[in-house]
């Protein structure tokens, strides 16, 4: 049986079916003037002079890191992040050829905890990369300001927070430099994809060439891959040597192709109404939510902010007379996907095992590890669905309570 309220879904328009066609006829695929066109989109809806896109929000997370290098930092520096992500935020920063230096969150918000982190400060920290966990804004005026007094960068994880607004700002637009996933799960999606956005120019131009092996060409658009024709930039210097096949730092190979591209643009054309369409569900549970204390929690949107609508997070509180596998057994019996939310990378992911954390040491992002699931608020589903998400949680505690 199909669910009723699945945990999401992809929304292809007809103008990225022309747009992917185009491609194949001509059989220019790989990066070109759709990438071209879908970054430029992106970053005027996020609102920055530049937008690189890649292929994966994991790739956005570990190139916004990597351009570092360039700029003064050493391999093994630190990076400070939230012990709660998805774990390829914390995978990212290792890949980079950095070490994280993780931080408990505060459950009320799923994000960073802003008054551990001068703590973690040590003189190798280069960065801190906060997550906006569930489309919810990280604290960033605290978090920029205690990266100025140490001089240290700032790279927001933002895979979940297309459309947040903090202080009428977007995320990707409040650091030195955003990080976004477009895959399935987010609400503008390349189907697999990512685009890390900046205002500082030197940082895009050294992420493309990083997501081409570190090659010394980064031009916005390649001409080779647009045209067939000769790249007048291509052979420079007295012995007039091929920069494309000069290598000037370690790179990665993580470009995004036109079809992906063509389906970004797709999206965004439909953008804000695929953005209200969410936010009215996540809003229209959200402020139902409380009817569910003191047995389950959830976030707030607080008047400053606008929450990326990414999903539904549910936190099963200590007095809860259930468990996260009944909870959410009983909500897929009932025709609900959900997700757990995540881990706590350090201690609940045997990758980082090597760090030497110990289990104990982040509670709040243990305890959500532990006991949280996120639902889908897409815009395949509207308030209807989300009152039979209501409906059903309350007859799932009610069955509780009386038994
Ligand atoms: C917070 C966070 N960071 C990074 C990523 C990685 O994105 P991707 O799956 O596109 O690599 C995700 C995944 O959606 C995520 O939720």
């Amino acid at each position: 049986m199909p669910f009723k309220v699945p945990f999401g879904t992809i929304t292809i328009t007809d103008l990225a079916i022309k747009l992917i066609n185009e491609s194949l006829d001509t059989k220019r695929i790989s990066s070109g003037k759709l990438v071209r066109l879908f970054e430029d989109k992106f970053a005027e809806i996020v609102g920055v002079s530049e937008a690189v896109a890649l292929s994966s929000g994991t790739d956005a997370d570990i190139l916004a890191l990597a351009v570092l290098h360039d700029f003064g930092a050493h391999r093994g520096d630190e990076v400070i992040v939230p012990a709660l992500s998805f774990v390829s935020t914390g995978g990212a920063i290792i890949h980079a050829g950095f070490t994280p230096v993780f931080v408990d969150v505060e459950r009320s918000t799923l994000n960073i905890d802003p008054s551990k982190i001068e703590a973690a400060i040590t003189p190798k920290t280069r960065a801190i990369m906060p997550v906006h966990l569930m489309g919810k804004p990280a604290e960033m005026n605290t978090i920029n300001a205690i990266a100025q007094k140490y001089n240290l960068a700032v790279v927001e994880d933002a895979a979940e927070a297309h459309g947040a607004l903090y202080h009428g700002k977007p995320a990707g637009s409040l650091a030195d430099m955003g990080a976004f996933s477009t895959y399935i799960a987010h609400i503008i999606t390349t189907g697999e994809g990512g685009v890390v956005t900046t205002d500082n120019e030197e940082y895009a131009e050294v992420i493309r060439s990083l997501r081409s092996h570190g090659r010394a060409c980064a031009c916005k658009q390649c001409s080779l891959n647009t045209t067939s024709g000769y790249c007048a930039k291509r052979f420079r210097g007295e012995g007039g040597e091929d920069i494309r096949f000069t290598f000037e730092r370690i790179g990665y190979s993580c470009k995004m192709n036109e079809m992906e591209a063509a389906i970004g643009i797709g999206a965004m054309e439909i953008y804000h109404q695929i953005l209200n369409k969410r936010h009215d569900n996540l809003k229209h549970v959200l402020d139902r939510f409380d009817q569910f204390a003191p047995f389950l929690a959830t976030i707030k949107e607080e008047e400053w902010e606008q929450i990326g609508p990414h999903a539904i997070p549910i936190i099963i509180q200590e007095d809860a007379p259930f468990t996260r596998v009944e909870f959410s057994q009983y909500l897929e019996h009932h025709g609900i996907e959900t997700r757990t939310l995540f881990n706590s990378m350090p201690t609940q992911c045997q990758g980082f095992n090597y760090l030497g954390y110990k289990l104990g040491d982040f509670p709040n992002a243990e305890y959500i590890g532990n006991n949280a699931i996120h639902l889908g608020c897409h815009q395949d589903v509207g308030v209807e669905e989300m009152d039979f998400v209501l409906e059903t949680i309350t007859e799932f505690i009610r069955s509780k309570a009386l038994s």
